[in-house]
């Protein structure tokens, strides 16, 4: 019902389409769930041209890629988490409201190459690792080495795809995105960014450290002390 209504245009707010959701996870989305109007404009820009294939890279309960595959059912959304249940809900949503063109899977996004993809969405998955805010559940670990890990994997698997490859970051930082990457434009005071890879990878095998990063993990190490 509510994703045949925002297939109809109508405007949706996040409380009615958060309804389709479970309790325990109704209640994580306004921190950690990307809102139906973020959702809409993202895939929009992915969408606008030609139908994509999209990955997002930590789905949670699959907010963003229901509200895009409703919206652009001629592309392909895939959402990949590392929490079993996240997924396992997500799946379960697919199937009860018939959304055929979403896939959800359980990975850890260190399993992943982002190949394939014409449009990759990133809602700054890795913060729970440096901020205690942040915490999703009580899998949530605080560790800065994971953190530089997970940045590390994203900066390089970004440096490989191909030219044309659009990505959206909400919430994230810039030394994520490799150069050749080209802000298209910011929303949401700067905090929603649309890029589009428009040359070539000059850097291979990148290892950000910690110095490269120290900043943005300063800002935020409050639980390891
Ligand atoms: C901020 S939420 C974003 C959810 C979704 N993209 C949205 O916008 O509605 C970040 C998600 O990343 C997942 N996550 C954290 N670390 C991950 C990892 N290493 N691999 C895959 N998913 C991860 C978390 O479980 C959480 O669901």
């Amino acid at each position: 019902m509510i994703l045949e209504q925002l297939r109809i245009e109508k405007n949706i707010s996040d409380e009615e389409f958060d309804a389709i959701f479970p309790i325990e996870l109704r209640e994580l989305s306004e921190r950690h769930w990307t809102s139906v109007f973020v959702s809409k404009i993202a895939s929009d820009y992915f969408c606008n041209r030609k139908p994509v294939k999209v990955l997002d890279i930590g789905s949670g309960a699959g907010k963003f890629c229901f509200v895009g595959a409703t919206l652009h059912p001629a592309s392909e959304f895939h959402g990949i988490d590392i929490r079993q249940h996240f997924v396992d809900v997500s799946n379960a949503l697919k199937q009860h409201h018939n959304v055929t063109n979403v896939s959800f899977f359980h990975k850890d996004v260190l399993q992943m190459d982002f190949i394939g993809y014409d449009a990759i969405y990133f809602f700054n998955s890795f913060q729970e690792k440096i901020d205690s805010s942040s915490i999703i559940d009580r899998d949530s670990e605080v560790s800065v080495e994971m953190y530089i890990a997970y940045t590390n994997h994203i900066f390089n698997e970004l440096n490989k795809v191909p030219v044309g490859t659009k990505l959206v970051t909400y919430y994230s930082e810039d030394f994520y995105v490799p150069a050749s990457f080209k802000l298209i434009s910011t929303h949401i005071n700067g905090e929603l960014k649309f890029y589009l890879k428009d040359s070539a990878a000059e850097e291979t095998n990148v290892q950000l450290n910690k110095e490269d990063i120290s900043e943005h993990i300063d800002k935020h190490i409050f639980l390891s002390e």
